[in-house]
């Protein structure tokens, strides 16, 4: 298992919110996470004039996962994930993200949050997800 550098994660997180597109909300999010495969994969909110249209942080940190992945293998998994507002305070995952993240996720997941640190099936219990699409066809 990949030690957890969740210093190193919150850093990741606060230099994507300095990227982060908001000129509608004014209201940054940077996200970071640590893969399967022992990387970095960051992402920051990209919002839009069709204001339901915006990209949260957390769906530009899943695009970075798939186009960082090695060809032929799929997306890495996601280990250890933290969110961060523009203060660089840690920010839940609004309930969109929190599906998109457990699709990627690692077993055991585990996420800082507003109260701790948690895996992703405490921030996303009995989750809809691929078993079910398989599991009852
Ligand atoms: N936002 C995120 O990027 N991630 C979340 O999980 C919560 C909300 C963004 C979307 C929008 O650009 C701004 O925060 C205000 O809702």
């Amino acid at each position: 298992m990949t030690e957890i550098n969740w210093v190193a994660l919150k850093a990741a997180a606060n230099q994507a919110m300095q990227k982060a597109y908001v000129p509608y909300s004014k209201f940054p999010v940077g996200a970071a996470a640590l893969t399967s495969d022992g990387k970095i994969v960051s992402g920051c909110n990209v919002e839009n004039a069709s204001y339901g249209l915006t990209l949260c942080a957390e769906c530009s940190l899943v695009s970075a996962l798939a186009m960082g992945s090695d060809s032929g293998n799929g997306p890495a998994k996601l280990v250890a994930f933290t969110c961060v507002d523009g203060h660089g305070n840690v920010l839940m995952p609004c309930g969109r993200c929190r599906q998109l993240l457990y699709e990627h996720s690692a077993e055991g997941m585990i996420l800082e949050t507003v109260s701790g640190f948690k895996t992703i099936d405490e921030v996303i219990p009995d989750a809809f997800g691929p078993r079910d699409l398989e599991e009852r066809k």
